[in-house]
Formats: structure tokens, C-alpha cells, sequence
């Protein structure tokens, strides 16, 4: 990410300074050439018309040429047409003869100007003749551009300094920038970790940027969510244990006594052996309820749905439960608004039902009453159970559906209650997009209403 920042960023800035920087020293190159030009022609003009080539005898003249020389730091050279130099203001060459292109192509009347490999500004252009037109000589200037050299490294430099203090504060801002993105990240990361290491009791703080304290929000609920969930596996396995240990602890009690006791009579073996067959029986109850439990855990929305009469099934209902109810004296009432077809899973609702009116008998009173009824509209049908029994406590009524749930232990255990009958019920019933809802008064009775979709949704 810093690379792109410098490549982006700094990389063109610098390339495009650089070539300013060129463009101005051609530029200031050139202006100096032009200038040097006019004071080459004004000089030549001066030695044409004082003959100065001729005669090389002029106090004035050589001043003016020194005082040129010393403006532009630069050295003066003048050639007479026998190619000989009269004037060196170095002094250097003087007397000397000097064949170069450059001079050949003075004394054909060609002006030459370059800069040269020394960075030197070289001119050399003829000294005509005012009359005849003729070249008689040829002047060379040779200026250093030293200043103009100086001029661009210094900005150079200036201008790479601020290309490498831009990059060390994009890469220091990047630096930052992207710790202080990815901090949060991280710890969120090693939250994750944490969780997936089976440490499920630590919650996230992440405070940063708002998106990252949503998911550290989510992050949170969903923990909670886990540990409630994990808590209710540990009270299920629990009770699961404790349901399935209690009826055993009660037979080894009956048979260890029956084993101690010497000559035991056989009524006692007899009313002891009934009392381990209940035990049994109730084992047996409640490893089929924890059974169909998981089954319907298992194989949520896997229902083996099939056009249902609904009225027939309550009829069979009732008339399996008949007895039961007759041995207490209740009495059975069922009433149907119209005749029910329903697309339902037949044996799961019928279980479901038969839970319902079961406790509505169990925890009913001697000679009290059970009344169910139907009745539908056009998208669900209505299953009411209602009964005269003991009632609910209000607060109790929140947990009547949790699995093992009983209101008062002793009675339901006296009357051979596991506390699964409500849960499968409200299970089979939420697989259907259905929904039951409990109406108790402590005492007065209790009403059961169940809405289950008429056609099932997927
Ligand atoms: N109609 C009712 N009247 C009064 N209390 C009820 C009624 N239905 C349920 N309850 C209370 O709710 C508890 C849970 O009911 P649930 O059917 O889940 O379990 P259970 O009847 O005790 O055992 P199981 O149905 O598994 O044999 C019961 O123990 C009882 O205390
Ligand atoms: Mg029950």
C-alpha cells in the first residue's frame, strides 16, 4: 500500500519537477547565448570600424574587450585573417595560430554557437568588413555557465529533500494509518480465536471505526447466544441423567431390601415386583419421550406431511384417552365449529394433541371436565384444550415448554410426568409454522390454543 502511495504520488511529482528543471536550463542557456550574441556583434562592429585587426593598437579597444570578458567571467579570443590570435584576454594563446572548424566557418561568415562538453557557451562569429564586406576576423567567446549549473543542482537537490520528505510522511501516515485499521481487526481476529479454541466465556471490546464495533456487537450477541445454548445443553444432560437415574436407584432399593430380608413373604415380593415393574415402566416412558425428542430434533422440517381430517383425528384422540379420564371421572367434551382438511404430518400432530389433553386430564380434579375443540378460517385451523384442572402459576406458565419442566414435582412424579410432554408438543407444533399459547389461572383451569397453517409452508 505505501508503494502504490509513491508510485502515485511522489514518483510523477519528481519526474515532472525534474524535467522543469531542464526546460529552465535550456531556457537560461539559450537567453544567455542570445545575449552573448549582441554583445559579440556590437564587439565586432567596434573592431570593423576602428580597423583594430589591422593595427592591434588600441589601448580602448583592449579595455572594452577585458571589461566583456570580466562581466561574463569568460574568455576572449580574437583572430586576424592570417589566423593568427592578436587578442587572448587570458593571454594564454596569443601570437598562436588557431585552425578549427569553428574559425573556418567564421571566415566564411557563419556564426557558431553551442554549448560545449565543459558546459562552457562557445561563440564564434567573423568581424566583417564595413566596406568590402570581407571577413577580416573572427571573434571566439567562451562563457562559463557555471552559475546556471549551480542554480539547477541546487534545485535539484531541493526538490529530491522534498520528494524524500514527502515519502517518509506518506510512509509514516500509511504506517499509522493502516495500524490503526488493522489494530481492531486483529483483536477481533484473536477474539474469534479465542472462540474457536472453546473459550466461550470472553466477550469482545473493540472500540475503532464504526464498522468494526458492529461486528464486535454481532460478535457479543452471538456469544451470548452460544453460551445460553451451551447452558441449556449442560442442564439437559443434567436432567437427562438424573430422570433416567432416579427410577433405577429406585429398583436397586426394592431388590436390595427383598435380597436382605430372610424368608420374605410372597405377597411382599409380590407388591415390591409391582413396584419395580412401574419403575421399569416409567424408565421405558421416559427414554421413548427423550427418544422422540431427539428424533423431531433431528429431523426438523423433514415431516411426513399428508391431507389430514382433523376432526377423525381429535375422534381418535379422545376415544384412546377415554379411559383414563372415565378412572378420574372427567368428563370429555369435544366440540367442532366445521369439518378441518389440513395438510399436516398426521402421527407428529396427533402426538401433539394427545400431549395436550393428557395434562388436561392429569392435572385435572376428580369429576372436573376436558374440553377440546375445533374450528378454522381460511388459512389456519384453531385447536383449543381447555380444562377445570389445577392451573398454572403465573409464573410458571414462561417454562411449562422447557424439557424436564414440571410445576410441582411430587404431584407430576406421582403421576408419572417426565416434563417432555410440553416441549415435543411445542416442537411438533413450530415444525408445522404453527404457534400454541398457554391462558391459566391458579385453581380455576387452564386453556391450551393451537394455530397450525391449513397448507403447510415450506
Ligand atoms: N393442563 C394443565 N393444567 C395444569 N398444569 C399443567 C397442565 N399442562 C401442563 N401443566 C404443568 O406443566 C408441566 C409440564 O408439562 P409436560 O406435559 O411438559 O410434562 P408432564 O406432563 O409433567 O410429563 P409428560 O407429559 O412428559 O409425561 C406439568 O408438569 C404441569 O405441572
Ligand atoms: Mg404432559
Amino acid at each position: 500500500m505505501i508503494l502504490v502511495f509513491i508510485a502515485v504520488g511522489i514518483v510523477p511529482l519528481t519526474i515532472f519537477s525534474l524535467v522543469m528543471i531542464n526546460t529552465y536550463e535550456k531556457r537560461a542557456v539559450n537567453d544567455r547565448i542570445m545575449e552573448l550574441q549582441t554583445q559579440e556583434n556590437m564587439l565586432s562592429n567596434l573592431l570593423a570600424t576602428t580597423g583594430y585587426l589591422a593595427t592591434v593598437d588600441s589601448p580602448e579597444i583592449e579595455a572594452e574587450i577585458s571589461r566583456l570578458a570580466d562581466i561574463y567571467n569568460g574568455r576572449i579570443i580574437i583572430i586576424n585573417n592570417n589566423l593568427q590570435i592578436i587578442k587572448d584576454t587570458y593571454g594564454l594563446e596569443q601570437g598562436k595560430y588557431l585552425i578549427s572548424k569553428d574559425v573556418l566557418q567564421g571566415f566564411n561568415g557563419t556564426t557558431n554557437s553551442y554549448r560545449g562538453k565543459d558546459k562552457n557557451i562557445k561563440i564564434t562569429s567573423p568581424v566583417t568588413h564595413n566596406q568590402s564586406n570581407e571577413v577580416v576576423g573572427v571573434i571566439i567567446m567562451s562563457i562559463s555557465t557555471k552559475e546556471i549549473e549551480s542554480m539547477r543542482t541546487s534545485l535539484q537537490s531541493t526538490i529530491i529533500i522534498f520528494a524524500l520528505t514527502l515519502a517518509i510522511l506518506i510512509i509514516v501516515f500509511a504506517v499509522y494509518f493502516s495500524r490503526s485499521l488493522t489494530k481492531p481487526l486483529k483483536s477481533v481476529i484473536n477474539s474469534i480465536e479465542r472462540l474457536s479454541e472453546g473459550y466461550m466465556e470472553e466477550q469482545m471490546s473493540v472500540k475503532g471505526y464504526t464498522e468494526v464495533e458492529r461486528i464486535s456487537d454481532s460478535f457479543n450477541k452471538m456469544i451470548i447466544r452460544m453460551q445460553k445454548l451451551e447452558s441449556s445443553r449442560q442442564e439437559f444432560v443434567s436432567n437427562v441423567s438424573h430422570e433416567l437415574k432416579t427410577p433405577i436407584t429406585s429398583i436397586k432399593v426394592l431388590a436390595d431390601s427383598l435380597l436382605m430380608q430372610e424368608d420374605t413373604p410372597v405377597e411382599l415380593y409380590r407388591e415390591f415386583l409391582v413396584d419395580i415393574t412401574d419403575e421399569i415402566e416409567r424408565e421405558n416412558k421416559i427414554i421413548n419421550d427423550l427418544l422422540s425428542l431427539v428424533k423431531l430434533d433431528k429431523t426438523a422440517g423433514d415431516l411426513n406431511i399428508s391431507s389430514t381430517n382433523i376432526n377423525e383425528l381429535l375422534e381418535q384422540i379422545l376415544k384412546r384417552l377415554r379411559p383414563i379420564a372415565k378412572k378420574r371421572n372427567v368428563e370429555m367434551i369435544f366440540e367442532s365449529f366445521r369439518p378441518v382438511i389440513a395438510d399436516v404430518d398426521e402421527v407428529k400432530i396427533s402426538l401433539a394433541i394427545s400431549n395436550l389433553i393428557e395434562n388436561a386430564i392429569k392435572y385435572n380434579l376428580e369429576d372436573g371436565w376436558v374440553r377440546v375443540s375445533l374450528n378454522a378460517d381460511h388459512k389456519y385451523f384453531f385447536i383449543k384444550v381447555s380444562d377445570s384442572g389445577i392451573g398454572i402459576p403465573e409464573e410458571a406458565q414462561d417454562y411449562i415448554f422447557e424439557r424436564f419442566y414440571r410445576v410441582d414435582k411430587a404431584r407430576s412424579r406421582e403421576t408419572g410426568g417426565t416434563g417432555l410432554g410440553l416441549s415435543i408438543t411445542k416442537n411438533v407444533i413450530q415444525m408445522h409454522r404453527g404457534a400454541i399459547k398457554v391462558y391459566s389461572k391458579e385453581g380455576e383451569g387452564t386453556t391450551f390454543n393451537v394455530r397450525i397453517p391449513l397448507n403447510y409452508i415450506l
